[in-house]
């Protein structure tokens, strides 16, 4: 089929040497020609993104003749960019700050995905055949589509539970939680944790109202959750950054230390993988607090992003490895 590649590659020694550092080499993906097809990650900033890195070495394994590329959009031109996609038929789309909530606007059709979560942070570009069926742009090739459009899913929040479940072994239902950040991604947590039955839920946003729209439609959607716009007194069993502070160096911490101490948190996660251990980690650690970034969320978005992309299983092993090697580099691959 055009778009895949023709060299059939061997999962395991790519996965060995990811693991042993000699990187993804270019005789893993298929050669770029005329069939190569794009996928790409929009943000702004984007430098920081280890989903490059991740992406093409999953999609090396798959055999895909795809690549994976980042693109810095500002928010202004998103929905251009979005355009230029199904214009120039990119396979698909992750979206990242400052996107996620943006391209609820800009998308064409809503995966079931992203009515309930109300974010989009993967775009598939679909095709219409002959018979009214949307397919995967790429496997246009040799008709054409009479329609094209940008379908809009969210694998973040399955994402998010998973690396909490696995980086900090919390149990979710009954805990007490501070979440800061009522953006794209703070939305999309503060639903998904309520749906996994949190007994408390504080929420804290710069833009104090966006956290009170957050809270109302929780209090709708889930009775059950105690949900209040503030800082909690007392302990915590987790505490969430979910907003863009700490990408930046020099960035503050994302929350008044004169309402909240990081000592109230028995485990704390920030959403920010790069830097790995961003002032607000570094402070939990130092207080005691059990931590994680938000590597493990990267990779089970992205995986599953990449599933629903190609229709094929993402190779976990292979796209952590080469996450790993991207944020930690070559001597702290832990
Ligand atoms: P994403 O889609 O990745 O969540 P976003 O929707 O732009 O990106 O959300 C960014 C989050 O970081 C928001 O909670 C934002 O607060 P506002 O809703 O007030 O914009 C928060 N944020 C960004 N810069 C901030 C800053 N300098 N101080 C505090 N919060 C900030």
């Amino acid at each position: 089929m055009d778009g895949c590649s023709r060299h059939p590659i061997n999962p395991f020694e790519l996965w060995l040497r990811l693991n042993y550092n000699h990187g993804v080499s270019e005789e893993f993906a298929s050669p770029i020609d005329a069939s190569t097809r794009i996928c790409a990650v929009y943000g702004f900033p984007i430098r920081h993104s280890a989903s490059p890195a991740m992406q093409n070495a999953g999609i090396a394994a798959l055999g895909l003749n795809w690549r994976y590329i980042a693109c810095e959009v500002a928010p202004e031109t998103l929905r251009a960019a979005i355009e230029g996609a199904k214009t120039m038929r990119l396979v698909g789309l992750n979206l990242t700050v400052p996107h996620k909530l943006l391209a609820v606007d800009f998308v064409d059709a809503f995966d079931e995905s992203v009515k309930n979560w109300g974010a989009v942070n993967t775009v598939r570009i679909e095709g219409r055949d002959k018979s009214g069926t949307w397919l995967p742009i790429y496997e246009f090739t040799d008709t054409q589509p009479d329609k094209i459009r940008a379908q809009g899913f969210n694998t973040d929040a399955d994402a998010i539970t998973r690396s909490l479940h696995e980086d900090l072994g919390i149990q979710l239902a009954g805990a007490r939680v501070l979440l800061l950040g009522a953006g794209g991604a703070g939305r999309v947590a503060a639903l998904k944790l309520a749906a996994e039955n949190v007994a408390e839920l504080f929420l804290v946003n710069r833009t104090h109202s966006k956290a009170s729209a957050v809270a109302a439609e929780i209090r709708r959607r889930h009775m059950n959750v105690k949900i209040q716009v503030g800082y909690p007194r007392g302990e915590v069993d987790l505490c969430i950054n979910a907003t863009s502070v700490g990408l930046a160096a020099g960035d503050p911490l994302p929350f008044d230390n004169r309402q909240f101490s990081l000592r109230q948190a028995l485990t704390v996660y920030d959403m920010i993988y790069r830097p790995a251990e961003t002032p607000f980690l570094a402070t939990a650690k130092a207080g005691g607090s059990r931590i994680a970034n938000g590597l493990g969320m990267l990779l089970y978005q992205g995986a599953k992003a990449l599933e629903i992309w190609s229709g094929k299983t993402a190779p976990i092993a292979i796209m952590r490895a080469a996450l790993v090697k991207n944020v930690y580099g070559a001597d702290d691959s832990k």
